[in-house]
């Protein structure tokens, strides 16, 4: 099973980057992830896409079209999604010039996210469900993994807190047996 994982934050210190991490950690048996970085990705622009998609654009789409799910991990600003993991989905649900359908359609899209706040970025994952399922995507599973107090559980680059790797374990079971379901 051959995840992509995806940051919505090109922060070196990030929160979320280091929840795929320790997804890469405790994944079931059989998941493999592999991080896809966003940091070389344009804005969106409907000009530049009509021209023929960037390098940086095609390799983001190739990687979901070839991924048998995703996994993004979703930072919160201003109780929304960020603007780096908005403008990836908005240049994933779009065909392009070389494709026939969108690399997001259809795909099973596991979600989670991390703040220093206390409610742990539930206000950008209901977001970010919404978006997803406009851009042909479906999330799952049903459950959260929000890790509030991220400071507190994200130490020196890694995720310490037992019970949030135990949950996040249980996440990504979950997002195994619905992508066994669903092939
Ligand atoms: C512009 C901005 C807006 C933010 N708004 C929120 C917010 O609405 N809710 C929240 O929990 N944290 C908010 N934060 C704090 C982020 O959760 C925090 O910076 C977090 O570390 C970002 O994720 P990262 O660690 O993966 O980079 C905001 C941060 C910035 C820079």
């Amino acid at each position: 099973m051959n995840i992509l994982g995806i940051s919505g934050s090109l922060r070196q210190a990030s929160f979320n980057t280091t929840l795929l991490h320790a997804a890469q950690e405790v994944a079931p048996a059989g998941m493999n992830i592999t991080i896809h970085r966003l940091h070389a990705l344009p804005l969106f622009d409907q000009d530049v896409e009509e021209q023929g998609d960037p390098a940086s654009v095609v390799a983001l789409k190739d990687a979901i079209a070839g991924a048998d799910g995703l996994l993004l991990a979703c930072p919160e600003y201003n109780g929304g999604i960020s603007g780096v993991l908005k403008n990836a989905i908005d240049w994933a649900s779009r065909a392009g010039r070389s494709r026939q359908v969108a690399a997001l359609v259809g795909k099973t899209v596991c979600i989670m996210g991390a703040s220093p706040g206390m409610t742990g970025t539930v206000r950008a994952q209901d977001q970010l469900r919404q978006v997803l399922r406009r851009a042909g995507a479906r999330t799952e599973p049903q459950g959260e993994v929000l890790v509030f107090q991220a400071h507190t559980k994200i130490i020196e680059g890694r995720l310490v807190d037992e019970r949030t790797r135990d949950a996040l374990g249980r996440h990504l079971q979950g997002f195994a047996e619905r992508l066994a379901a669903t092939a």
